[in-house]
């Protein structure tokens, strides 16, 4: 191993035994039984470098939901599809309000702020969705993030998909309001069965930085998307990406970074890697609480910033 990986190795070990001793872990989401049941001591992290080596430590070999990780590989799909049509029925700003409110909907007249709180997330996932069934839109979304990560072992869960259809009343009551200002093209059932299906995806720290390395903007890693494209999701991950926590997100680890409520976080490092964090205790904005110290932790000690 180079000695640059050594001493990230060495950082990453030593993240991982602090986390370890916090009392704190935060708040598993408890809104699904498949989620209220997971163990909260859990803490993994995996780091994929524009160089090609990846390190891990604690529990990065353990799967868990990525849940909202997952709109930054539905938005790719979906600008690959549609390109910048995509903004006539998305905004890109943050909306500084939970992930799944629905309050600015009804002053935007069904135009969701970005594309990474729910209702956004929607829209992508019903572009993805036109012209296609459910099954061959979550072929081609599971197809481009297993793409990305490089590895065929990548899963949906569908007792958690099956759940979150269950109990997923806000997200069907943002998809009518959406309809009704037609911005929505498919059924509401089948663009949230998708939906929910790729919210339901599993991976592990290690697959999930792999995955991530598309964003990186280096060479020899995978060009899924333009460089250009690649610089604005970044972007819309940086502002947006941790809704009303993102500007402290931006402050404390000042890298782009999209959260999932099972835990999970996607951070990447222009140039240089793409990491992900997995703690399932989550802070009051619904993002993973040692995830967020953690992540804070490493680009303190590496001085990685997109903020020079
Ligand atoms: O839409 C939902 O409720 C979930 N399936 C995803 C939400 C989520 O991950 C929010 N992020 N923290």
């Amino acid at each position: 191993m180079p000695a640059a990986s050594n001493a990230l190795q060495d950082i990453l070990r030593g993240i991982t035994r602090t986390i370890g001793a916090s009392a704190d872990r935060g708040r598993v989401a408890d809104y699904i039984p498949e989620l209220a049941g997971v163990d909260p001591d859990q803490f993994g992290i995996a780091i994929a470098t524009a160089d090609g080596q990846l390190l891990t430590a604690g529990d990065a070999a353990v799967p868990f939901s990525i849940q909202s990780v997952s709109k930054v590989f539905t938005l790719a799909l979906a600008l690959g599809k549609i390109g910048d049509r995509l903004w006539d029925r998305v905004g890109r700003e943050p909306s500084g309000l939970a992930f799944d409110s629905i309050l600015l909907l009804e002053q935007e007249r069904g135009r969701p702020r970005n594309p990474f709180i729910n209702a956004g997330a929607i829209v992508t996932t019903d572009v993805v969705l036109t012209g296609s069934s459910p099954r061959e839109a979550l072929g081609a979304i599971l197809r481009f993030v297993r793409d990305a990560a490089d590895d065929a072992d990548i899963h949906i869960n569908e007792a958690v998909a099956r759940s979150e259809i269950a109990t997923g009343h806000r997200n069907f009551a943002l998809a009518h309001y959406m309809l009704s200002h037609q911005n929505l093209t498919n059924a509401p059932d089948l663009t949230l069965g998708t939906y929910f299906h790729h919210c339901a995806i599993e991976m592990t720290c290690a697959q999930l930085a792999m995955a991530g390395r598309f964003l990186i903007d280096a060479p020899g890693m995978p060009r899924l998307i333009s460089p250009q494209r690649q610089r604005r999701i970044n972007a819309l991950m940086m502002t947006c990406g941790h809704y009303n926590g993102s500007g402290d997100f931006a402050f404390r680890v000042g890298l782009p970074g999209k959260s999932g409520v099972g835990g999970g976080i996607l951070v990447i490092a222009p140039g240089k890697a793409s990491i992900a964090v997995w703690s399932p205790g989550l802070n009051a904005y619904g993002n993973s609480k040692l995830g967020t110290e953690a992540m804070e932790a490493l680009t303190t000690q590496t001085g990685w910033s997109v903020f020079g």
